[in-house]
């Protein structure tokens, strides 16, 4: 076979060249963008990773070349070798960075033919998500996937030298593993030598770099993959990538400290962007209190106003009850909304209904009186303390959500994002970091009737709420910290138990019998009890960092290869049926008829 690239070698990119090099002679690869014919000339727009450069057939210069360029199509992969000459005044195209010049080509190779693509390598494509999926491989030709791409390798590499240059070690850990509990559910991999056994795929490598410090290497990282077996969103992948990082002889400020210096030294390299650190501090039950919701956008107020005490004994039956059952009222003042539709108002009352608000109700406030359905059962004293707690001025719209604390603060603190973007007070080009601190370290599951850890149950309690442990669970606050960046949370860590006695209070704490325990996280406590240093450490997000430094809505537009909601490759068809031979070796019977 003889070689098709023969001894022609590409010496620029296709976005390299520029009136420096005019005269030189080079050779190019990549992919045709488009070909136009222009009387007897034809022009192409040859396209690699880094950009597009024109190039130009001649029939009266370069005969040859000229009559193989008849044949080329879109995608077709060329190598061509040619002159680099200056555009002809006019036609010189000041929007690409080759613009000033074209190449004459003198040899072309028609490195492979391609189908016609199943949509064009565009920056707007108007396909289905779906079947960009299919075609991923096309679909990352698009210059803002290739860009995505991209500066998601710039981002692990800056992360790498900045951990590298912090005395951090790189150390892998298995992916065959027990489960990790970080409240999702486990991939499970079936063992072919221990039948009926399985390994489950890490949620986190959490007790593995725990165990590291126990085993003397202060200061791990890894990007690694995590696998978690839940609702997929738009923030969420079944596999997605974690910068893990954990610290041996730290207290949450050293933790903090180097996950600020790591974001700060990323975006200055990703973006060149300055940032100012430290970043706000914001304990949790302030972040509930102000914004209603645990990651909260500070990129614009609107904060919310807790007006219990005063509508407590009104004569708005809803409000009254409500917090005679021991549930709160709060209040968003939608500043200078007073001109919002009756179909508006209806449209957001839906909104909360998805957070299972009972209802919406408002005021909206006049010159001189309340538009409103409920202003009525007001006295005037407590009209009073309502415009003086809500700050309410003549062209407002307040709204309130009246129930349980949770259903409150979560319809109330989403409609706030929602009103920030509706009414365009976030400066989309800013980046506001917050620390979100002291996490309640357990939350009661209503479904199932039982206390889980809200971050994880290796978190160290905060030490003066550790006797509250059994007797007020609800109230003991945790050491867990999250990274919250423009409403979204890019990490989350914490300081950890180090001492077996209390790792065991927790776990009992969870409900959890001594021989659950054992069997599950015997090893963790025997290491615990072999001598383990205070630790802590902390896990980004990869994927959701990339997807804000590239300004993208989906991680999807970040991940190479993503799976779509319901967790399927469209690309390979993954997951799939393994087939009769598989599953016996495996010893698995499949229990649904298809
Ligand atoms: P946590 O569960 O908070 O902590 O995860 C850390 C960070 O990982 C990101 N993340 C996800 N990104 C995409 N898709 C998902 N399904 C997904 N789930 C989580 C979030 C989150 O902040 N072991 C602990 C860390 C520690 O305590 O050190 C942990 O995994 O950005
Ligand atoms: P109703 O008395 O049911 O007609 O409700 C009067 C107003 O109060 C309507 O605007 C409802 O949307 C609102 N409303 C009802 N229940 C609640 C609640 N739990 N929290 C806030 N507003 C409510």
């Amino acid at each position: 076979m003889t070689d098709i690239l023969g001894e022609m070698r590409k010496t620029h990119h296709c976005s390299a060249l520029g009136k420096k090099q005019i005269g030189e002679e080079v050779v190019l690869m990549g992919w045709v963008q488009r070909r136009r014919d222009h009387g007897g000339v034809i022009f192409v727009d040859l396209r690699d990773r880094e950009g597009i450069t024109q190039i130009v057939f001649n029939p009266e210069r370069e005969q040859a070349a000229h009559a193989k360029a008849h044949s080329i199509r879109s995608e077709f992969v060329l190598g061509v070798r040619g002159k680099v000459e200056a555009r002809p005044d006019g036609m010189v195209n000041s929007n690409l960075k080759t613009g000033e010049i074209e190449i004459l080509v003198t040899e072309l190779k028609i490195l492979n033919t391609a189908q016609t693509p199943p949509f064009m390598i565009e920056e707007t494509v108007d396909v289905s998500e779906s079947i960009r999926l299919k075609h991923r491989h096309i679909d990352l030709r698009r210059p803002q996937l290739q860009k995505n791409i991209i500066t998601r390798h710039k981002a692990a590499a800056s992360i790498r030298q900045y951990l590298n240059a912090n005395g951090f070690l790189d150390i892998e850990t298995p992916v065959l593993t027990r489960s990790t509990p970080e409240g999702a559910r486990d991939y499970l991999v079936p063992s072919r030598v221990n039948q009926g056994q399985f390994y489950a795929l890490p949620q986190s490598p959490q007790l593995f770099k725990q165990l590291l410090m126990v085993a003397g290497f202060d200061r791990y990282y890894q990007i690694v993959r995590c696998f978690r077996d839940e609702d997929l969103r738009s923030d969420r992948q079944p596999e997605f990538t974690q910068v893990d990082l954990e610290m041996s002889f730290v207290g949450e400020e050293d933790v903090m400290t180097i996950a600020e210096g790591l974001v700060s030294a990323l975006f200055k390299d990703v973006l060149g962007r300055n940032l100012v650190i430290p970043f706000e501090r914001l304990d949790y039950a302030d972040a509930i209190d102000r914004f209603g919701l645990d990651k909260p956008d500070m990129r614009f107020g609107l904060e919310l106003q807790n007006i219990s005490d005063i509508v407590e004994h009104s004569g708005f039956k809803v409000f009254a009850s409500v917090v005679e059952k021991g549930g709160i009222v709060k209040a968003l003042n939608a500043k200078g909304c007073i001109d919002f539709s009756r179909k508006e108002i209806d449209d957001l009352t839906e909104f909360v209904g998805v957070y299972r608000a009972k209802g919406l109700a408002w005021i909206k406030v006049k010159e001189d009186s309340w538009q409103s359905p409920i202003a009525k059962f007001f006295t005037d004293a407590e009209k009073e303390a309502l415009a003086e707690r809500i700050n309410m001025e003549p062209g407002d719209l307040v709204f309130f959500v009246a129930d349980q604390p949770k259903i409150v603060n979560e319809a109330l603190g989403h409609l706030r994002n929602h009103l920030g973007k509706k009414l365009n007070l976030i400066d989309e080009k800013e980046f506001r970091f917050v620390w979100v601190t002291h996490f309640p370290m357990f939350e009661y599951d209503e479904t199932e009737k039982r206390y889980q850890a809200l971050h994880h149950p290796f978190t160290a309690p905060l030490d003066e709420d550790y006797d509250k442990l059994f007797d007020k669970p609800l109230e003991v606050r945790s050491r867990a910290y999250d990274m919250v960046l423009n409403g979204s949370e890019i990490g989350g860590g914490s300081i950890r138990i180090h001492q077996r006695e209390r790792q065991e209070k927790v776990l009992q704490a969870l409900g959890m019998e001594k021989k659950d325990y054992e069997g599950k996280f015997g090893f963790l406590l025997s290491a615990l009890d072999s001598g383990a240093p205070p630790h802590g450490g902390l896990a980004f997000g990869l994927d959701r960092m990339v997807m804000i430094l590239c300004g993208m809505q989906s991680i999807r537009d970040v991940i190479a290869f993503p799976k779509t909601q319901r967790a399927a490759c469209l690309l390979t068809e993954a997951p799939s049926d393994p087939g009769r031979e598989q599953l016996l070796e495996l010893a698995i019977k499949v229990m649904i008829e298809k």
